[in-house]
Parts: structure tokens; C-alpha cells; sequence
């Protein structure tokens, strides 16, 4: 079988370090890899639309923004297709067949809808799109025989729902869909960054990004001004480590060769940490330092997006390429989705051959 890997991202603001951490880089790694036969990256704006639908302008923006972002971060159009979601119209005929197979009760279970539900204030009165969109979401996967789903963690859910349906619609209409799995991190520290404020998510409401695209100005005035240990006032304070953003991010960020570049004071981040939990060391140094580290690793990537962003026809033309390649995938497990739920009526003559038989 095929190794396929689909994944994608709602096209609701630029892309930001958790993304980078989370998903992003993984899947550059895995592309670079070779070991995929093909790769699909969805700009999911008809996802996006489910609790943006009221703001179309802003998925629409950002759908270029996100392409950016891809390709700025290493993304490549030759051995990955891009394509936007809502050209692909397959996905939404095969979302109506899918939301047959499962429940109100299971979709108002998924702990990601639920967070997220809390999160927009849609408590008293859910759109039933957003609602369904984890189907949806089961139709991208499958619509391209995906068998490996590089996501963040909060996607799990996702992914474990699209596996119900396969199995589902295996057992009632004959092996049809392929069975996904998702690929998070095993790393734990790699898995979540959290917000520059502390807060658990790095998140476009929340304000506590750090956008991939975000110029070194910023990047130096979000770093400094990120949020430590509330107790740790004067240097010679002891400091703690933990709950420590700076630090968090000096865990999936800083490596021998950071220190030797940037603060060789110190062999490694054990020896930084312990110096700040006995007291002495202050939070400017430490922030200095991971700002030095975050702009090592920004800085080529906000180059190339530099240099694409005068180039909109470049970016135009491999989401339609890409598009076009994803619809033809899509239209094939589409035809054979019919199939099996005997809904090919003009795919051949049986059908006319059974009324005949029937009746003669
Ligand atoms: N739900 C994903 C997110 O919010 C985006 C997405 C839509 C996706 N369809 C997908 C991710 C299919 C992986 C596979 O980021």
C-alpha cells in the first residue's frame, strides 16, 4: 500500500512557532525523508469557515498568507501539493455520506470540539457545520488514501474519529477506505509551546504568538517581554525553572550549539537552569539569549517568505496545480465511495440492466 501523507491547516492567521514546533517542521523533515509516495498540505478554508463564516474576508487573506508560510518554511511544491480545500468539491460529497455513520452524542464527545465550542462562546447555539466539521475532516483524510496524519496533539480526537468512520463504513459497504494514522511527536516538549504569556496555547486570540513571519523587532519585543517567575524580581533572587516560558522554550529550542554561539558561559541548559534556580541570574540574559536562538532559526524563513510575497503569480499557480492534482485523487476515492454504497447509477449500464432483468 501506498504511503500517503495528508495533513493541513485552517487558513485563519498566519502561521506562528506553535505551528512550527507542533506540526511544521515535522513535515518538512518527513518530506525530505523520501519515504512518502505522495504528500497533500490542505489550506482548509471550508473548515475555517465553520466558525468564520461571517468573516469570509479573513480566510480568504489568509489562504495566501498560509501558502506563504509553507513554502517560506521549507514546504517544497515538488515533492509536496498544497491545494485549498473548498475546490475540492469531493470533500463535501463524501462529508454527506460520511455524517450517516455517526452520532450527535459522539461529535458533542470530541474533547477538541468542546474545548473549542467553550472557546467561541457557541455553548447555546452551535452551528451544526462546525459541529460537523470533524466529518469533514474524516472525508480530507481518507479522500486521499491517507495512511500516515502528521498533526499537533489537539488533533488526536480528529484522527480517532476518522478511524470510527473508516471502520464503519468498511463494515456496512465492503473494505473501501484506507486506515489512517496519526503521527504527533514522541518528544513531549515538542509536541505544545506555550503562549509567550504562559498560558498553556499559543494562540492568534490569546495574542501571545510569535509569528513565523513576525520581523526581528517584534520577535526581540515579545521575547523580552515574556513571562518568567513572577517572584524572581532582583538577579541574586532564586528563580524557578518551571512554568518559566523562557525556559520551556530553551527546552525545545536551545542545544550545545547555542551556548558555544551565544552563551558559552555555560556548557548546557542544565547548568543555565540551576544558576537561575541558586539565584544570580537574571531574566534579561536568558531572554537574550533565546531571542538569539528564535532569530538563528526565523531569520531564513522570513527571508524566503520576503522574496515569495513579490512573487504572487508563483504562489497562484502551484495552488491551482496542486488543486487540480488533488481533485483528480479526491474524484477517484469519490467514485469509488459511490460504488460501494451502490450509488454509481450512470457509472455503467448495470443499473439499467437491473430494472430489465427485473421486469422481463
Ligand atoms: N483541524 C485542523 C486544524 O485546525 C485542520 C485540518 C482540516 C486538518 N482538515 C485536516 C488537519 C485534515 C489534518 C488532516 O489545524
Amino acid at each position: 500500500m501506498p504511503k500517503i501523507i495528508l495533513t493541513g491547516d485552517r487558513p485563519t492567521g498566519r502561521l506562528h512557532l506553535g505551528h512550527f514546533v507542533g506540526s511544521l517542521r515535522r513535515r518538512v523533515e518527513l518530506q525530505n525523508k523520501l519515504e512518502f509516495d505522495e504528500i497533500f498540505i490542505m489550506i482548509a478554508d471550508a473548515q475555517a469557515l465553520t466558525d468564520n463564516f461571517d468573516n469570509p474576508e479573513k480566510v480568504r487573506n489568509n489562504v495566501f498568507e498560509v501558502a506563504l508560510d509553507y513554502l517560506a518554511c521549507g514546504i517544497d511544491p515538488k515533492k509536496s501539493t498544497i491545494f485549498i480545500q473548498s475546490a475540492v468539491e469531493e470533500l463535501t460529497e463524501l462529508t454527506f455520506y460520511y455524517m450517516n455513520l455517526v452520532t450527535l452524542s459522539r461529535l458533542e464527545r470530541n474533547p477538541t470540539v468542546k474545548q473549542e465550542i467553550k472557546l467561541r462562546g457557541f455553548e447555546k447555539s452551535i452551528p451544526v457545520g462546525f459541529l460537523n466539521y470533524p466529518i469533514s475532516q474524516a472525508a480530507d483524510i481518507t479522500a486521499f488514501n491517507a495512511t500516515c496524519v502528521p498533526v499537533g496533539e489537539d488533533q488526536l480526537p480528529m484522527i480517532e474519529q476518522t478511524r470510527e468512520i473508516v471502520h464503519s463504513f468498511n463494515n456496512i459497504y465492503g473494505e473501501t477506505l484506507v486506515m489512517p494514522e496519526a503521527v504527533v511527536s514522541q518528544n513531549e516538549k515538542e509536541t505544545r509551546l506555550p503562549g509567550t504569556d504562559g498560558k498553556k496555547k499559543m494562540s492568534k486570540s490569546l495574542g501571545n504568538c510569535i509569528y513565523l513571519s513576525d520581523d526581528s523587532e517584534t520577535v526581540k519585543k515579545k521575547v523580552m517581554s515574556m513571562y518568567t517567575d513572577p517572584d524572581h524580581i532582583k538577579i541574586e533572587d532564586k528563580g524557578k525553572v518551571e512554568g518559566n516560558v523562557v525556559f520551556t522554550y530553551l527546552d525545545v529550542f536551545a542545544n550545545e550549539n547555542s551556548f558555544q554561539k551565544y552563551l558559552p558561559e555555560y556548557q548546557n541548559l542544565d547548568e543555565l537552569k540551576a544558576h537561575y534556580e541558586r539565584g544570580g541570574l537574571g531574566d534579561v540574559t536568558i531572554k537574550k539569549f533565546l531571542y538569539s536562538i528564535i532569530e538563528e532559526m526565523l531569520e531564513p524563513i522570513r527571508q524566503k517568505r520576503e522574496v515569495l510575497s513579490k512573487n504572487p503569480e508563483y504562489i497562484y499557480q502551484i495552488l491551482e496545480e496542486g488543486t487540480k492534482k488533488a481533485q483528480k485523487e479526491a474524484r477517484a476515492t469519490l467514485n469509488k465511495v459511490k460504488r460501494a454504497m451502490k450509488i454509481n447509477y450512470f457509472e455503467n449500464k448495470d443499473f439499467l440492466q437491473e430494472m430489465i432483468d427485473k421486469y422481463n
